[in-house]
């Protein structure tokens, strides 16, 4: 029933163009619309075939001839043949940065999967546009929100993540235009893997990356050791993502952050995070999360971090009375004596804990030999007891 009407139809408009329009050279798009204008229209093999007329005249190609994109269908009947879409004939820019990228092998229609139905597309200033920031993360986690695709590539499933981080749940839940999507650190177009060292999230590249909005930051950061380490090329000291993460980024006044983080500092610092284990601070964050105890950037600063022997540095011994004194009102300079690290395996350091400690080893050393030596000798006289007694009764029974 369906394919008779589509052929009357059909028909009925090549007619009618026919005789309506006998000077134009080619159909234009009312025309074709008079036939695909039907949105519940369908080819022989049962596709959808019809284009949304008035949203199509609303969108940014809306003032486009049909022709101009479907360069092979000038008119009804249409040639066998039909070429796909070239997107690239008009935005050579668009489709040059794809070239090369992530992306480059992805999909038959790469502009479409990221534009959405090419009849609806609008500027990326629209909030109907699948590229406006709100909507960028939605349209990339079509396919990296997807544990199948993830898996395949290899790839961490990252929009759930993102989801729930301050700036997913900024753009998400606040509406937020200036929090950071996929492409304000990915880019658009040019998506490289971060593998590469042309790439935005690029380890080197990142204090550059977060650094376009969270500026400030950014200039502490890159005064402070790490920043320098890592522009003089040693990676091994932190950029942003080493201890915020990428995608999973939280408020660093929440619990979660503050109780996460010693660990993330003391990944790389193991020493100082031994130590640090041991004192009141460490042990009071360990007890069900006090999160007001000292973390490590407490005292040293998250950013803009110095050596203690640095003056400028908060654990400079001149600092330290105004440094503990955030939390301990009327810290004096006999109660910063008090050592955050103290170690006590080091002579030198701290020598009073070291000879406690010693004192202390020695004793118990002391103990357990003494201990040792009177079970050892007391077996012996019990052996000797035994034999002893056994010859006498020996003796006897002869
Ligand atoms: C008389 C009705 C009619 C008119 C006018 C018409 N089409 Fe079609 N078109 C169809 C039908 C029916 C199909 C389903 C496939 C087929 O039978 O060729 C179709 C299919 C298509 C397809 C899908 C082709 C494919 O194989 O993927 C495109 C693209 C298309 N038309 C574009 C146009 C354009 C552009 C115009 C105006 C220049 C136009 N049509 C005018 C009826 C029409
Ligand atoms: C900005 C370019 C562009 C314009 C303008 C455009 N199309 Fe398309 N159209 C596409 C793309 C891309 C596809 C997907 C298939 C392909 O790549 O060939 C498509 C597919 C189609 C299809 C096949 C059904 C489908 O959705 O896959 C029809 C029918 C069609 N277009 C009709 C029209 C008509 C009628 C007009 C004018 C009113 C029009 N198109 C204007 C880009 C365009
Ligand atoms: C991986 C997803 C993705 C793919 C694939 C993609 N785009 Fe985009 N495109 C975007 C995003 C995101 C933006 C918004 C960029 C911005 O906000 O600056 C955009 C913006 C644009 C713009 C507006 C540029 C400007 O600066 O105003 C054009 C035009 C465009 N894309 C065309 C294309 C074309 C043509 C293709 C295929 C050759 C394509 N895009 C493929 C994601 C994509
Ligand atoms: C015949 C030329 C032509 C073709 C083919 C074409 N476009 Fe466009 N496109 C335009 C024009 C003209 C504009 C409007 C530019 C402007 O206003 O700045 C535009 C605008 C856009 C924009 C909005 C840019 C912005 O301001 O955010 C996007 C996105 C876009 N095109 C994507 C595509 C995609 C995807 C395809 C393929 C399906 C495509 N275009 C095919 C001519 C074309
Ligand atoms: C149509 C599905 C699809 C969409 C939409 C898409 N991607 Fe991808 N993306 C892929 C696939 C598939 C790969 C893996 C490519 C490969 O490894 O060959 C990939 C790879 C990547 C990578 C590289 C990962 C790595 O380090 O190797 C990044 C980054 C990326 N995409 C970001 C984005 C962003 C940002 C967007 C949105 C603007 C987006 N993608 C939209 C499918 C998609
Ligand atoms: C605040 C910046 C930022 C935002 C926002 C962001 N990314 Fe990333 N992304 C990165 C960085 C940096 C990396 C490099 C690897 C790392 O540090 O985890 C990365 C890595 C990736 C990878 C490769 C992951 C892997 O398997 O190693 C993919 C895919 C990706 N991002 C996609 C996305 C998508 C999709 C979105 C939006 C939902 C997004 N990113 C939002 C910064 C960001
Ligand atoms: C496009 C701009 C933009 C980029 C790029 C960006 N951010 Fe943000 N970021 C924001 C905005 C805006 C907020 C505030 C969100 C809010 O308060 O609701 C924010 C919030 C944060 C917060 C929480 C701050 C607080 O006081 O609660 C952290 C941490 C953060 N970003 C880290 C990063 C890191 C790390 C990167 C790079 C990997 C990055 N951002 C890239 C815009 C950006
Ligand atoms: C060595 C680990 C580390 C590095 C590297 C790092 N941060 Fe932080 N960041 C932190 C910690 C810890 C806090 C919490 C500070 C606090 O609560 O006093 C923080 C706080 C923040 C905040 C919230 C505002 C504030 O000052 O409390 C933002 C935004 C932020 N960082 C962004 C960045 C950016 C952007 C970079 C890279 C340029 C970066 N961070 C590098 C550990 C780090
Ligand atoms: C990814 C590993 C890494 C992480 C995470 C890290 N650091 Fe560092 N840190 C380094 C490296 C490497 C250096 C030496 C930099 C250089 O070459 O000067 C350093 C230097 C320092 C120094 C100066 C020490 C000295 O002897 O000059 C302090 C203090 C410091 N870090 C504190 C912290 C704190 C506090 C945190 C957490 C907020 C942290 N670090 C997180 C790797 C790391
Ligand atoms: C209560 C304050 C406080 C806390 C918490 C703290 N530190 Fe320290 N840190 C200091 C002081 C004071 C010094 C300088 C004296 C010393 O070396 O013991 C120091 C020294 C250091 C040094 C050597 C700096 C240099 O220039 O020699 C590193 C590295 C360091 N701390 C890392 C950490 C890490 C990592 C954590 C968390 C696991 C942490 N600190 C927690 C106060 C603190
Ligand atoms: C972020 C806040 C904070 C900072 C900064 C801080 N502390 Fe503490 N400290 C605490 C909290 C909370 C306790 C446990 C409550 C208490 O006993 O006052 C504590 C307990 C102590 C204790 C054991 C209990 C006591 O009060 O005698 C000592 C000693 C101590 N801190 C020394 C220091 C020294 C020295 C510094 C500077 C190098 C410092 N703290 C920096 C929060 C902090």
């Amino acid at each position: 029933m369906k394919m008779v009407s589509l052929k009357t139809l059909a028909l009925a408009a090549a007619v009618f163009l026919f005789f309506t329009a006998p000077h134009a050279a080619q159909a234009q798009k009312t025309d074709c619309l008079a036939c695909h204008g039907d949105t519940t229209m369908q080819d022989a093999a049962g596709h959808n075939v019809g284009v949304p007329a008035d949203t199509f005249h609303s969108s940014i190609h809306g003032s486009l001839e049909c022709s101009n994109c479907h360069t092979t269908i000038k008119d009804y009947p249409h040639p066998d043949q039909v070429t796909p879409v070239q997107c690239d004939t008009c935005h050579a820019d668009e489709a040059a940065g794809l070239t090369g990228s992530v992306h480059k092998d992805g999909k038959e229609h790469p502009c479409t999967s990221c534009h959405g139905d090419a009849h609806t597309i609008f500027p990326k200033s629209d909030p109907k546009s699948a590229v406006y920031p709100l909507n960028v993360p939605k349209t990339c986690g079509a396919c990296h929100g997807n544990d199948a695709m993830a898996k395949k590539h290899g790839l961490n499933n990252v929009y759930p993540l993102y989801l729930d981080s301050i700036h997913g749940f900024a753009l998400s839940k606040e509406g937020l235009l200036v929090a950071a999507n996929c492409q304000s650190c990915h880019g658009s177009h040019h998506i490289l893997s971060h593998k590469d060292p042309e790439s935005a999230t690029n380890k080197v590249n990142v204090p550059k990356t977060c650094g376009s909005c969270h500026a400030g930051i950014t200039a502490d950061y890159e005064a402070g050791v790490h920043g320098k380490a890592v522009a003089a090329g040693h990676l091994g000291a932190p950029v942003c993502s080493d201890c915020h993460t990428a995608h999973a980024i939280l408020q660093p006044t929440e619990a979660e952050f503050r109780s996460q983080s010693t660990p993330i500092c003391g990944s790389c610092h193991k020493d100082k995070f031994s130590t640090y284990r041991d004192t009141f601070h460490s042990q009071l964050g360990a007890l069900g999360g006090y999160v007001e105890t000292a973390r490590c950037w407490d005292c040293h600063g998250a950013h803009e971090i110095l050596p203690a022997s640095d003056p400028r540095s908060p654990v400079a011994p001149a600092n330290l009375i105004k440094t503990c004194g955030r939390c301990h009102a009327g810290a004096n300079a006999s109660f910063v004596k008090y050592q955050p690290h103290a170690n006590a395996r080091n002579r030198k350091l701290n020598p009073a804990l070291y000879f406690v400690r010693l004192f202390m080893n020695l004793l118990l050393a002391g103990t357990l030999g003494f201990f040792m030596i009177h079970t050892i000798l007391w077996l012996i006289r019990a052996r000797y007891d035994q034999i002893k007694k056994k010859s006498a009764q020996g003796a006897k029974n002869v």
